[in-house]
């Protein structure tokens, strides 16, 4: 796999996006859907012969801090995967991990998706998983672009995206937090009025058993429960804060694709 020298060097004028992922880290983790032997299963299932997940070429695209991708590299360890991310404080933190679990079959690069050409090479297995909902339409294009440039024959692509009805649970929790939010505030201040609201709303009873009331709370409950968790060792010793309810204010869309 040959891979260009990471592009953000470049003078480039700031982006909200990248500014918001290196203020507060996404808690990224293993996607079972997103993993190549269950792709390759479907593939199957639907009359494909996708390559074999074994010793496959993978690229993530917006891979974050490597949840998803060093839990796969960890079990398909003739495998070779590539992670690519906007966010270097991210990038940092993968590499990081990558390294202290000793993994020679990883590769992580602080990238935009926009930057990726053919000079990346071919992929049997290309993963992209909450990242479409959330970019702009250009990011979006690029997205199907390498997709479509960097994909192998008979190679597996991966693209999830928000759908409703499904995401009305989610969004409706973004919109309550989000009206509590005040943007002007330093990320940090952000995230802890968010999960102060959260944690006031998550402990109060659905007092009516309505399907409203469970759904709300099952969905604070989860935020709440999945906070914070990626709080921890930093090999830049900077305090990253990493955090679910974070999410659900961020800047970007969400919106379910119709
Ligand atoms: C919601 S997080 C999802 C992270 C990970 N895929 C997961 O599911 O846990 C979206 C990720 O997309 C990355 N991202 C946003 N715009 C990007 C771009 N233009 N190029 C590469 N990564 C990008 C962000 O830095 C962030 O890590």
């Amino acid at each position: 796999m040959s891979v260009p020298p990471a592009a953000l060097s470049v003078e480039r004028p700031i982006d909200p996006i990248l500014e918001s992922y290196e203020a507060v880290a996404y808690e990224s983790k293993a996607v079972p859907l997103a993993e190549p032997d269950v792709m390759a299963a479907a593939a199957i299932l639907h009359g494909l012969t996708p390559p074999a997940p074994e010793r496959a070429r993978v690229l993530e695209l917006g891979c974050g801090t490597g949840g998803n991708l060093i839990a796969m590299a960890m079990r398909l360890r003739k495998a070779t995967f590539l992670g690519v991310d906007l966010s270097p404080a991210q990038i940092e933190r993968a590499s990081y991990a990558v390294s202290e679990l000793g993994l020679q079959n990883v590769t992580v690069l602080a990238n935009s998706i926009a930057d990726i050409d053919a000079s990346f090479g071919q992929f049997d297995y290309i993963i992209c998983h909450g990242v479409y909902s959330w970019v702009p339409a250009p990011i979006r294009d690029a997205i199907l672009r390498v997709c479509a440039e960097n994909l192998a024959p008979n190679g597996i692509a991966y693209v999830s995206y928000n759908t409703y009805p499904g995401w009305h649970r989610r969004g409706m929790v973004r919109e309550i937090l989000k009206f509590n939010d005040d943007p002007a505030l330093p990320p940090s201040a952000r995230v802890s009025r968010a999960r102060d609201l959260a944690n006031m709303l998550g402990a109060a009873d659905p007092a009516d058993d309505s399907p409203h009331g469970l759904v709300l709370h099952s969905e604070l409950v989860w935020g709440e429960a999945t906070s914070g968790r990626c709080r921890g060792r930093d090999p830049g010793g900077r305090r990253n804060l990493c955090d679910s309810v974070a999410g659900r204010v961020r800047n970007g869309s969400g919106q379910p694709k119709t």
